[in-house]
């Protein structure tokens, strides 16, 4: 290791996107408009080899993610090798393509923790926006057989305009399920998302409604659920450290291999990324010129260079830098210290009367 890299701290978790693949066609979905084809997907043994080198850089835990990583039909195979690397397995599925021989073996393989996502808490909903007739009874399904396996669940619900009325179900169902904790995140507009912002942007009155809601019922459920409330960056004031400061905390590698500093860095134009069928991940890590374009505090512009928070957020969120300025290298528009936010409150304004849902673009993709 060189002595720059020294300084460089190792990663703790890393986000495998087993495959694009996925039978729900939702469109808030954060992945490329472009797909990492089947073909294109690593192997089982390349994912073997990509936990055993994650776990020597420090890596201690992998969400196994997609696409629908159900799509998968090594997943057991997966998760063993995950496992075997000593790694601590979270397993994000949308339960579609889960059946509960599946579950039994993904069990036996040694998954240590399950996230189930929900489109909606009513059949009606839930299957309109993953465009998935007979989804949500699906997901029940194995949300029952999760229960009887007895893995540590989380109930997973990306929420948006048309389904924030459902929150108080959410936590309802979250508890029903018997998950001891519930993510509520609200749509990210990344990838195929942005193309749907104006649809899928909450009003703000819905956001402080549900901000009130995630309080009454954080103190009412105390003990038995643990709330894990995102709200929409776009009515912050101050950006959030995103992946806790790009090439700081953890790394993504894509379907086919490529090794990403985050989610959505392949919508960073000219930005060179590694693979990991040609490089180890520790160069990658490292030395790879991604992970070094945006580390730190050096590559910062006014004002973030001389701002008390430039180590507490470093300056935010680079991939919405581009969405919403054109410029990955600017502040994160969210920041009321910087000129972006002015853009950014138009798009709010312009985007203020948004079309109903039928209006939305959904992907299809297949599992
Ligand atoms: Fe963060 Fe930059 Fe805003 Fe300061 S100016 S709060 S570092 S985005
Ligand atoms: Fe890429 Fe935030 S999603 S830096």
């Amino acid at each position: 290791m060189a002595d720059g890299a020294r300084l460089i701290p190792p990663p703790i978790a890393m986000l495998a996107e087993l495959t694009h693949r996925c039978p729900l066609s939702c469109p808030y979905c954060s992945n490329p408009v472009d797909l990492a084809r089947r073909e294109a997907e690593l192997s089982t043994e390349d994912w073997a080899d990509v936990f055993r080198q994650a776990a020597g850089l420090g890596v201690l835990q992998v969400h196994l993610s997609g696409g629908e990583p159900a799509s998968r039909r090594d997943l057991a195979q997966i998760v063993a090798a995950a496992r075997e690397a000593g790694l601590y397995v979270n397993l994000i599925t949308s339960g579609i393509g889960l059946t509960e021989e599946r579950l039994t073996e993904i069990v036996a393989a040694g998954v240590d923790h399950i996230q189930l996502s929900v489109q909606g808490t009513r059949a009606e909903t839930a299957d309109r926006v993953g465009g998935y007739r007979g989804g949500f009874a699906k997901k029940m399904e194995i949300a029952e057989a999760i229960a009887r396996a007895g893995v540590a669940l989380t109930l997973n619900a990306v929420m948006h305009r048309h389904n924030l009325g459902e929150l108080p179900e959410v936590f309802d169902l979250a508890e029903r399920l018997g998950a001891r904790r519930v993510e509520i995140a609200c749509v990210q507009f990344q990838g195929w998302a942005l193309e749907n912002r104006a649809v899928l942007q909450p009003t703000r009155a819905q956001v402080d409604e549900a901000k009130d809601l995630v309080a009454e019922a954080r103190s009412a459920r105390a003990g038995r659920l643990v709330i894990d409330f995102v709200p929409p960056d776009y009515y912050a004031d101050l950006p959030k450290a995103c992946m806790g400061g790009w090439g700081s905390t953890g790394l993504n590698v894509a379907p086919d291999g490529t090794v990403l500093p985050c989610h959505a860095a392949q919508t960073i134009p000219g930005m060179r990324f590694a693979n990991f069928r040609d490089l180890t991940l520790e160069e990658i890590w490292y030395r790879g010129p991604a992970f070094a374009a945006f580390r730190g505090t050096d590559w910062m512009p006014d004002p973030c260079r001389s701002c008390d928070r430039r180590e507490i957020d470093f300056g935010g969120c680079r991939c919405q830098a581009l969405a919403v300025l054109g410029d990955a290298a600017a502040p994160d528009p969210v920041c009321r210290r910087t000129e972006g936010r002015t853009r950014l409150d138009e798009l709010l304004r312009a985007e203020g009367n948004a079309p109903d849902l039928e209006a939305a673009r959904w992907r299809r993709i297949g599992g």
